[in-house]
C-alpha cells in the first residue's frame, strides 16, 4: 500500500485521552475498535492521522486495516469536518422537492462544494443518500438535527448565523 499522505494542519492530539478511550471506555479489547474509533472521531470531529496510528501501536493492528475501516465506512472521517455540519440530503424525493438547487444556492453564497469546509473550519458541506424522511422532503440536517420540509430560507439563515459567529 502506497504511503498515506496527510493532507491537513493536525490538531494538537491528546494522546493521554486516547489512552483512556483504548483502555479504560473500551478495555483495550480488538473487538471494540470501532468503538475506541468513533469516540476519537467524536472527540476531533474526524479521524486525525496521529491519533489512528497511536492507535495502531497500541492495539498491534496493522494500520493498513484500521485506515481501511476509516475509509469503508461513510460515517467515518479522515477528513477534518466544520465546527458546524449542513447536510443536504440527495435521494430521489429530495432531490424532486428542491434539494439540487438547496445545494447550489449553499454553494453561491458559501463557495463549499459538497464534502468540503470552509478554510476556517467553520462550515462543511455534506450531501447524504435518502434519509428515510421521503414523506417530508426536502430534509436538511443542521449539526445532526433533522429539519423536514425544509425551506431555503432556513439554510440561508443559518448560514448567515454561521458567518456572524
Ligand atoms: S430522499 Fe431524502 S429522505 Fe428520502
Amino acid at each position: 500500500m502506497a504511503a498515506i499522505e496527510v493532507k491537513y494542519q493536525e490538531p494538537e492530539i491528546d494522546f493521554t485521552l486516547i489512552d483512556r478511550i483504548i483502555r479504560d471506555d473500551y478495555g483495550g479489547n480488538k473487538e471494540n475498535l470501532i468503538m475506541m474509533m468513533q469516540a476519537i472521531q467524536k472527540q476531533y470531529r474526524y479521524l486525525p492521522y496521529s491519533a489512528l496510528k497511536y492507535l495502531s501501536d497500541y492495539m498491534g493492528i496493522p494500520f493498513t486495516k484500521i485506515y481501511e475501516i476509516a475509509t469503508f465506512y461513510a460515517s467515518f472521517s479522515i477528513e477534518p469536518k466544520g465546527k458546524h455540519i449542513l447536510s443536504v440530503c440527495t435521494g430521489t424525493a429530495c432531490h424532486l422537492k428542491g434539494s439540487g438547487e438547496m445545494i447550489k444556492y449553499i454553494k453561491e453564497k458559501t463557495g463549499l462544494e459538497p464534502g468540503k469546509t470552509t478554510p476556517d473550519m467553520k462550515l462543511t458541506l455534506e450531501c447524504v443518500n435518502c434519509v428515510g424522511a421521503c414523506g417530508l422532503a426536502p430534509v436538511v440536517i443542521i449539526n445532526e438535527k433533522y429539519n423536514p420540509e425544509a425551506e431555503l430560507s432556513l439554510v440561508s439563515e443559518f448560514i448567515e448565523q454561521v458567518k456572524a459567529e
